[in-house]
């Protein structure tokens, strides 16, 4: 009796949060979407929420029929993690498939109607895999290990940052390649680790970084389109990376307190 007490309380808590704390679409549902689009690569069948009317689908920055795309192929899934922003109404997720080895970053954004259904408006697919003769370090494996490792936690309401501070962290990171001076602005936090394909950088997030000297001008990381979600500290950012003749690129960056603790990079080959 105390017990089931207990839990309803927290639970009522949980749902008072929410959505009281963030934007316009239900958690709920964007989650269920996003199920939906994990199982639709699964099974290699596109559900028809997915291919709603209108919808633009993007696989490396080429538009592409999504029924004949990545989504079309059967996988097996081996890690999935999704971030979900409500403001925005879009979500995140990261699927690792070890064999064929594939490391998938979606960004999906939807069309909120007024009896808050959701209408899939564009997925936008940035896919790396071991297959692309131009990959050949890729290992989707040794990626698995690393990104299995990463703690994304929930935060709870008095540890979250705003969303214009973990935009402008995101930020920060991205404008590296235009102005590499600027490292200082970064809030690095002690023990920053990055992922960078399935290259893992312990404990540095600035170590063995390419980027330009001082000085120098380097082309942008241009086209940048988020996904944040301030109750995990998560920024998901695709953008076109200048200084890689603007090879379509995924950024994920978990922040807490302000501070950078992961970052994971994924470059695809330009289609
Ligand atoms: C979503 O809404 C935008 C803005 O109203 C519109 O341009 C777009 O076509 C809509 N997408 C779909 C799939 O209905």
């Amino acid at each position: 009796m105390a017990r089931s007490a207990a839990s309803s309380a927290v639970l009522l808590v949980a749902a008072a949060f929410l959505p009281a704390a963030f934007g316009a679409c239900q958690w709920a549902s964007l989650r269920q979407m996003t199920d939906t689009y994990i199982e639709s690569q699964t099974f290699g069948e596109l559900d028809p929420s997915l291919a709603s009317e209108g919808v633009i689908y993007r696989e490396n920055e080429k538009v592409v029929d999504i029924r004949k795309g990545l989504l079309s192929r059967s996988l097996k899934v081996d890690f999935s993690h999704t971030i979900i922003d409500q403001t925005e109404c879009a979500s995140f997720t990261k699927l690792v498939v070890a064999d064929p080895g594939y490391v998938i970053g979606t960004q999906i954004f939807y069309n909120d109607t007024v009896d808050g259904l959701l209408t899939t408006d564009v997925v936008d697919v940035i896919v790396t895999t071991t297959t692309d003769d131009n990959n050949s370090q890729f290992d989707a494996a040794q990626a698995l290990s690393h990104i299995e490792a990463e703690d994304w936690s929930s935060l709870g309401r008095d540890n979250t940052d705003s969303r214009q501070v973990l935009q402008a962290v995101a930020d920060a990171y991205l404008d590296l390649w235009s102005d590499s001076s600027k490292i200082g602005a970064v809030p690095f936090a002690r023990g920053c680790s990055r992922l960078e394909g399935s290259r893992f950088i312990a404990d540095s997030c600035t170590a063995g970084l390419a980027l330009p000297e001082p000085g120098t001008s380097s082309r942008p990381n241009t086209n940048r389109r988020y996904v944040i979600d301030e109750s995990v500290g998560g920024v998901s950012v695709f953008s076109d990376f200048g200084s890689l003749e603007n090879a379509p690129a995924s950024h994920e960056f978990r922040i807490v307190g302000g501070k950078l603790y992961y970052v994971h990079q994924m470059v695809a080959a330009k289609s």
